[in-house]
């Protein structure tokens, strides 16, 4: 399964933030936010990335994350020249994605939770896995209806009378046929392509799973100053109490097997002093206990 990071969009609710750096780059809490999709893609166990930003931000990404080679992994680029929909990066990363089933996820998405993701990549076969949360404000999302025996029978794009209150978050699974349903899309009214049509179309072919996922389970987006500060605050608390870090691609690079003991330990001797280098340092110490 390879992965697409989808990091572009115009930011507008963050400005002036935005004026300088891109959302996905904006700090949450100690690292930048990219780091949380990226490290749900690596815990998913996808290796092979194509992160898709506006010709002013890539740069900056490239700079960040550069070919991930020293994390194990392999990350493309791919330029979104206008925010013309989220479906629309099946199209930009159509030679990325080749033959492959490959997942999607928002740069501004944070998850921290059970191993829900990690069973559902490992479980995907065919068709298509979404997922549904519940909210207090489904009528800002995709809107899933279940029947009473908890299956989909309807998505909606931001409902004004939402049927329910799950709302589908920013990660999907997808297998190789949404490449040429992504093809046959048109522009919604607000002139996009709407990854609720993508998912409309595996639900009218009878392939779409919707997983609900648990209390347990926290799934933050930081797209609006208040959301950034509330997730940054939500990780400051997490890490602080366990003593573990929420977002850390060596880490979740390493544990996955995509990075071997002695890459990690020479990762953070390389870093400067920092609470994020004692922290692997800590990791590569424990893993040599065990
Ligand atoms: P949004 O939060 O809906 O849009 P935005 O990031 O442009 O922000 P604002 O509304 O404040 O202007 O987008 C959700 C995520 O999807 C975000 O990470 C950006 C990304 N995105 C793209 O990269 N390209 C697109 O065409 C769209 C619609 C979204």
């Amino acid at each position: 399964m390879k992965g697409i990071i989808l990091a572009g969009g115009a930011g507008s609710r963050l400005f002036p933030l935005t004026l300088v750096a891109s959302k996905q780059l904006q700090p949450v809490y100690d690292k930048p936010m990219v780091y949380y999709p990226l490290t749900t893609l690596i815990e998913g166990g996808v290796r092979e990335l194509c992160l898709i930003s506006t010709p002013h931000d890539l740069p900056r990404f490239r700079q960040l994350l550069a070919d991930g080679s020293f994390w194990g992994l392999a990350i493309e680029y791919r330029e979104q020249p206008k925010p013309q929909g989220i479906a629309q990066a099946f199209l930009i990363a159509e030679s990325f994605i080749g033959n492959d089933a490959v997942s999607l996820i928002l740069g501004d998405n944070i998850f921290y939770g059970a191993d829900t993701f990690q069973r559902a990549f490992a479980e995907f076969k065919t068709g298509a896995t979404i997922f549904g949360y519940h909210v207090n404000d489904p009528e800002r999302y995709g809107v899933v209806e279940f029947d009473a025996n908890g299956h989909a029978i309807s998505i909606e794009e931001k409902p004004q009378q939402p049927k329910s209150n799950y709302a589908v978050p920013g990660l999907y699974l997808f297998d190789n046929n949404v490449v040429s349903i992504a093809k046959g899309l048109k522009p919604s009214a607000r002139g996009e392509l709407e990854i609720t049509d993508v998912n409309l179309e595996y639900l009218r072919r009878g392939q779409l799973r919707v997983h609900r996922l648990s209390r347990g389970f926290a799934w933050l987006d930081a797209g609006t100053s208040s959301s950034l500060h509330e997730a940054s605050a939500y990780v400051q608390t997490i890490e602080k109490r366990a003593g573990i870090k929420v977002g850390c691609p060596e880490e979740a690079a390493f544990r996955r097997g995509f990075l071997p003991l002695e890459r990690l330990e020479l990762l953070a001797v390389r870093m400067p002093r920092c609470e994020y280098r004692d922290y692997i340092a800590e990791v590569v110490a424990e893993a040599k206990r065990l």
